[in-house]
């Protein structure tokens, strides 16, 4: 069995145990959260796959900063994975991962098993249609989004968070969320956290851990083709044609490279577009060396998004 521990005091100081609360069920979970919210405490949830980064550490500070309880899921789920040999790879640290939140001073753990949340039988699914599902990775991994959908709305309902962090990396995936939460009337605020980049520009993902030394290197390529991009709008041009063959050029350079996609969206309705304006961005995904990695960057500028325009 993968979580095997409700109670973890790792690496702490003689007489400075700050034990991370982990919690496998669902009804302890519940439990946990019902005692926050009557003692009146605003609890902020941070779900996961786990293999955590930097990139987690700062979506969970962020729930701390309006927030007095912080909630981190760690769940790598089947349903939201198109390809079996990817959701097989998947990183899996939990030791790493329960003493990174120990320091953050997370407040408790979800840490379910696939029986906990997808007992047999299991049959429904939450499924979003329209423009924020059928494009980019809506389209180039087919289910993906139902199951993102699905346990997300599952996580939520356990966790009652009145606030809900994700990270704008997963730019598609935060829109598609907000609007979730809006059609389904749940009561949660979502907030979308920056991007992190390593030095070098490559963004932080729980990915990037499967990359070797000559990988990495070579996935350096993806911002490095979006900033081209970038650069050739704000020197003027405007064809999206043009901007993505600026992406695919620099990409298909790299030995061991597959384009995925790449496309120029706008945010307003997000619809992809033939002539670029400053409501885009040019998002692609690329296979290095097997391993999908996705970014994006606003052609405008680096500013975050708050939300999406109606
Ligand atoms: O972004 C992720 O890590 C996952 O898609 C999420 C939101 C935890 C759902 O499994």
């Amino acid at each position: 069995m993968r979580f095997s521990r409700r109670v973890v005091t790792i690496n702490h100081p003689p007489g400075k145990i700050l034990p991370v609360q982990q919690l496998l069920t669902i009804d302890d979970q519940r439990a946990f959260s019902k005692a926050a919210t009557l003692q009146g405490k605003r609890i902020g949830f941070v779900p996961t796959m786990g293999a955590l980064h930097a990139g987690h550490i700062s979506l969970i500070a962020r729930a701390r900063a309006v927030c007095d309880v912080v909630v981190v899921s760690i769940f790598v789920n089947p349903t939201q994975f198109d390809n079996p040999e990817d959701f097989n790879a998947y990183p899996i640290t939990l030791e790493d991962d329960l003493e990174q939140l120990r320091e953050a001073g997370v407040d408790a753990v979800f840490t379910p098993t696939k029986e906990e949340l997808y007992p047999n039988g299991y049959c429904t699914f939450v499924e979003m249609v329209g423009p924020l599902t059928d494009k980019l990775c809506g389209v180039a991994r087919p289910g993906h989004f139902r199951g993102v959908t699905t346990i997300v709305s599952k996580l939520f309902h356990i966790v009652q968070p009145n606030v809900a962090v994700f990270g704008e990396k997963d730019l598609q995936q935060v829109l598609i969320i907000s609007r979730m939460v809006k059609d389904l009337d749940m009561p949660i605020e979502i907030i979308i956290g920056k991007t992190m980049r390593e030095d070098d520009g490559l963004v932080m993902s729980s990915r990037n851990r499967r990359l070797d030394e000559v990988g990495r290197a070579k996935a350096l390529a993806l911002p490095r083709s979006l900033e081209m991009a970038r650069m050739s709008y704000q020197g003027g041009e405007t064809n999206a044609i043009k901007l993505c063959e600026e992406v695919y050029g620099e990409l298909l350079l790299q030995d061991g490279v597959a384009v995925d996609y790449c496309d120029v969206i706008s945010l307003k309705g997000f619809t992809e577009k033939e002539v670029a304006d400053d409501s885009c961005f040019i998002a692609a995904a690329a296979f290095v060396d097997g391993v999908r990695l996705i970014d994006h960057v606003h052609l405008a500028g680096p500013e975050i998004v708050e939300s999406l325009d109606d």
